[in-house]
Order: structure tokens, then C-alpha cells, then sequence
């Protein structure tokens, strides 16, 4: 299956789909990078590995004009599936609609707790004895959706949202590549 990322960031999660999808076995290939800020470090990284990159400012621009240029690069690229790391910014609703049950996320926290930011830092708050990140389906509402997979996290007594996050996001990267390559197959 053909998958595009999107990213506006440091894209980890990005570069943990690359490598998956080396194996032989894996049944995605990522065909597009794109990124709304072309700055984003992960482009840098996904052009070294020889995949097309598209990047592009939203600055100025309505969502739904932004997004429908997206939507062409991705479509252009021939994606099937869009995957979304780290990617900050909300969709349009024609954007969401028009890759219903074909987009999927990760966040950084055990939904349905802790949409939105600062995940870690509210997990730790609340006393919560794991964090962890989940995989979903992306629908209209943030980080909303159906769950595909979760990885739960320890969480240490000296953990700071730092640390957490460090940890979290080794568990962010396998749960990722698996449960793209689960929902792939099945779609
Ligand atoms: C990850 O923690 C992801 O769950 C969240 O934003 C972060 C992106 O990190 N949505 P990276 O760009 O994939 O390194």
C-alpha cells in the first residue's frame, strides 16, 4: 500500500515508518513526506532516504485551500493511505471526509484521555501510573476516532514530562509501523 506522512516536525515517527517499511515483509511503502513547515527537520531526513517530499507554508493561506493543495501532492504521489506524525495542524473537513477510514494518527497519550497537548505533563498531574500512545483513525474531532492500538508506559517516580516523553515515543515508533502494517492489510 502506498502511504504519505505528514509532518510539521522533528519527524520520528516518520523515520520509524521508513525503516519499517525496508522489510521485506512490510506491506506499506511511504511514497510522499509532506510537511507544512519547511523547516521541518524530518524533511531533511526523508529526502536523504530518497523519498519525495513536498513542503509547503500554510501562512497565509485558508485551511481548506492549504489542504487542498496538500490533498493534491498526496493524491498526485498515488497514496492510498495518509499517515499523520506530528502533525500540528487540524484538518479541514473536506480533507477529513475526503480520507475517511484511510488517515490515520498517533498520540502521544492512552485515548481517550489527554487529547490535545501536553500529555505528559497532565498524565503526571493526575498521579496516572502509565502514559503511552495510541494509533487512530482520524475523524472531524482532534484526536478523536476509533482506536486501533495502544502501547501503555510505565510511569517512574522521578519521571518528568521529559523523561516520559522519551519513553513514550520508543513506543510510539513500534506501535506505529505495527498497526499501520495491521490496518494496511486489512484495508
Ligand atoms: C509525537 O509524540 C506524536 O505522538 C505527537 O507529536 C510527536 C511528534 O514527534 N503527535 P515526531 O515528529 O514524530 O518525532
Amino acid at each position: 500500500a502506498r502511504v504519505a506522512v505528514l509532518i510539521s516536525g522533528r519527524g520520528s515517527n516518520m523515520a520509524a515508518l521508513v525503516y519499517a517499511a525496508k522489510a521485506l515483509d512490510c506491506p506499506f511503502e511511504i511514497v510522499l513526506v509532506a510537511s507544512n513547515d519547511p523547516e521541518a527537520a524530518g524533511l531533511e531526513l526523508a529526502r536523504a532516504e530518497g523519498i519525495p517530499t513536498f513542503a509547503h507554508s500554510h501562512k497565509g493561506l485558508k485551511r481548506a485551500e492549504f489542504d487542498a493543495i496538500l490533498d493534491a501532492q498526496i493524491r498526485g504521489a498515488g497514496a492510498q493511505f495518509v499517515a499523520l506524525a506530528g502533525y500540528m495542524r487540524l484538518l479541514s473537513p473536506e480533507f477529513v471526509t475526503g480520507w475517511a477510514d484511510k488517515m490515520l494518527n498517533i498520540h502521544p497519550s492512552l485515548l481517550p484521555k489527554y487529547k490535545g497537548l501536553h500529555t505528559h505533563e497532565r498524565a503526571l498531574e493526575a498521579g496516572d501510573s502509565h502514559g503511552g500512545c495510541s494509533v487512530h483513525i482520524v475523524t472531524a474531532e482532534l484526536d478523536d476516532g476509533p482506536v486501533l492500538g495502544q502501547t501503555e508506559v510505565a510511569i517512574l517516580p522521578d519521571d518528568t514530562p521529559d523523561t516520559l516523553a522519551a519513553r513514550v515515543l520508543i513506543a510510539e515508533h513500534q506501535l506505529y509501523s505495527r498497526t499501520l502494517a495491521d490496518y494496511v492489510r486489512r484495508n
